[in-house]
């Protein structure tokens, strides 16, 4: 597997976002509601204290709606988190976004009252640049011209009350965890250059087959799973037409397909990590947050 974030990086990408916090009233940690445990760093639990959060369970559109709903119960059992399921090119969930920011913080935004700033946080393709653009939408303006914010000039003014940070907060994925690597790279978080596409694709075909069977038979018209990984993923090549000269199935071809067609949604609303799957497979250990301050 190869890590794309050397030490330097993740240095600056956390004093980064050190640097900002103090002045930010509410985080959107932005998650993928596929694998909101594997999509997260640990580290900006740190990091925010006590700082009000909301957990965007995003790319809802594509994770199992009953799952997600327990990942909402269960972050919500948190001290001073929110989470909210939503689609980031959705304008009425980013409307609900901000409602719930200022929910969060009644104090600020309000006429007479200081802007309520908030800022997008996570790891690379969660969907925060969606997010962005559809909040602030046509409504972008910088601030500067205003008093109060001056020396916020990487601030959006959302024109009610909110003050968006312009770039999202970048944290690291936890590639260290090899099993959350796996489901990011079948999310398709991580580059495809970046991991052997054939187990990722018999691993997760073997999470489909205890998880979502029928899914799995219905996308694929099997009429019954195959006794593996292995033999799944044949059959699924053979039925797609993924075959070498000589009729054998050409398995790469057979697990790129099956891991587009995942991504894509195209088996149905599938979630890779629910709350109480074992801690050792759905969450990286304190130790590895630990390490993976720099
Ligand atoms: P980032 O800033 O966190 O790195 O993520 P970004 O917004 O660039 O989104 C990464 C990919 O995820 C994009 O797809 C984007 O369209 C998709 N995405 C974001 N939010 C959602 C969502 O709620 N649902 C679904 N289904 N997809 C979402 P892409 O293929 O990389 O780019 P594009 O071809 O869509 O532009």
């Amino acid at each position: 597997m190869i890590i794309d974030w050397y030490p330097g990086h993740m240095k600056k990408a956390r004093e980064q976002i050190i640097k900002k916090l103090p002045t930010i009233d509410v985080v959107i940690e932005v998650l993928d509601a596929r694998l909101p445990v594997s999509s997260a760093n640990p580290l900006l639990t740190r990091l925010r204290g006590t700082k009000p959060c909301i957990k965007v369970l995003n790319k809802s559109d594509l994770a199992d709606p009953a799952v997600t709903g327990e990942w909402v119960r269960c972050f919500e059992k948190q001290q001073g988190v929110r989470a909210l399921p939503l689609i980031a090119k959705d304008h009425r969930d980013a409307g609900r976004l901000l409602k719930l920011c200022r929910t969060l913080v009644p104090t600020r935004g309000g006429k007479g009252e200081r802007y309520l700033q908030v800022m997008v946080i996570g790891i690379p393709n969660v969907g925060k640049s969606t997010l962005i653009n559809t909040l602030t939408g046509k409504k972008v303006a910088r601030v500067g011209d205003k008093p109060a914010v001056t020396t916020c000039q990487q601030l959006i003014d959302l024109h009610n009350g909110i003050l968006l940070s312009d770039t999202p907060g970048l944290l690291w994925p936890m590639l260290e965890d090899q099993q959350g690597a796996c489901r990011l790279a079948a999310s398709g978080a991580i580059g495809d250059n970046a991991f052997d596409t054939d187990s990722v694709a018999l691993a997760t075909l073997s999470y489909l087959s205890d998880r979502y069977p029928a899914l799995l038979l219905k996308r694929y018209n099997l009429p019954d799973l195959p006794a593996s990984p292995t033999a799944t993923l044949a059959e699924i090549g053979r039925r797609r037409g993924c075959l070498v000269s000589g009729g054998e199935v050409d398995r790469h071809r057979a697990a790129e397909l099956f891991l587009r067609e995942l991504r894509a949604g195209l088996l149905g609303g599938i979630s890779l990590e629910r709350p109480g799957d074992p801690p050792e497979s759905n969450a990286p250990s304190a130790a590895r947050a630990d390490d993976a301050e720099v």
